[in-house]
């Protein structure tokens, strides 16, 4: 008799916000869950709670993601993990300032939690899935990814990041059938920003979606087997149009000739 459990699910970055939605979800679609953050107290609460709601086994695991020998440990624990079905990496964070104005240390450790984590343990879970032949990898992007010219640098600078692996990873995974899902939000109210001292009511009141709201989106997208799901956008056309635009590029892009306009008089 086969299990019609989903199996288990690792959400990272789930003591609040978007991560703790996604707890909440996938706990009430029948997945037992690895909860992942720093915060111990809020990580025993909502697993206490799930567990209480629903029947779910609910772990926690206290990991700083920015410290290169827990994130170690927790992506071998990943890969090693027999369930798992699912890895949502969500923990981010953004940073006060900008590169010319902010903490060097502090875009260090932006770099740390939205790049190196990230990158990391979709490895450890994306060969797990692949040995297993079914399961998805979730990256948390952002909207900025495709804006960098209304938004820092940096933070935007790792979700593009955290785009390009997606799309890449999606076709290393090929036809293993495990799968990955980049999800860019809009500006969604969280702790984030209050985290990162910028002030969510500089926003107009309908550019800011609620978590809630979000994350019942992305997984509208996520049943639809989508690659790239961008909740607040309206018109699929328009991203199309410009993906299509960007993916003709790709046959000028490396050639042995210098393009015209380039060309020095010999
Ligand atoms: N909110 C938005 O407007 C927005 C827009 C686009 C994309 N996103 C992305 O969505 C994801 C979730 O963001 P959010 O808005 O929900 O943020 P949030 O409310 O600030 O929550 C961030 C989560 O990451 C965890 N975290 C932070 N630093 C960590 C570390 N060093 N090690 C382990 N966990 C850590 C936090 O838990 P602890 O403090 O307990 O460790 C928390 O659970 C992020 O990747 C973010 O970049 C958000």
């Amino acid at each position: 008799m086969t299990s019609k459990r989903p199996g288990l699910a690792v959400v990272t970055g789930a003591s609040t916000g978007i991560g703790a939605i996604y707890a909440d979800r996938l706990a009430k679609r029948g997945y037992d869950l690895l909860l992942v953050a720093r915060d111990k107290a809020r990580l025993e609460a909502l697993s206490q709670r799930l567990n209480a709601e629903t029947g779910r086994k609910v772990d926690v695991a206290i990991v700083d993601l920015t410290d290169p020998a827990q994130l170690t440990a927790l992506a071998a624990r990943i890969e090693d993990e027999p369930d798992l079905t699912l890895l949502v990496n969500n923990a981010g964070m953004s940073a006060d300032g900008n590169l010319l104005t902010g903490s060097s240390e502090e875009w260090a450790r932006v770099i740390a939690l939205n790049v190196t984590a990230p990158t990391l343990l979709s490895g450890a879970a994306g060969r797990a899935l692949v040995k297993r032949g079914k399961g998805a990898i979730v990256n948390l992007a952002s909207v900025v990814a495709l804006a960098p010219e209304s938004f820092e640098g940096v933070y935007s600078g790792t979700k593009a990041y955290i785009l390009n692996l997606s799309i890449a990873l999606a076709r290393d995974l090929g036809k293993s059938c495990a799968r990955v899902q980049a999800v860019l939000p809009g500006v969604t109210r969280t702790e984030i920003w209050e985290r990162s001292g910028k002030d969510l009511n500089a926003f107009p009141s309908d550019w800011v979606m609620e978590a809630g709201d979000l994350v019942d989106a992305a997984l509208v997208g996520f049943d639809a087997g989508e690659t790239i799901t961008i909740p607040p956008l309206a018109d699929e056309d328009a991203f199309e149009a410009a993906q299509a635009a960007r993916v003709a590029l790709l046959p000028g892009l490396s050639r042995a000739e210098v393009a015209p306009r380039y060309r020095t008089a010999r």
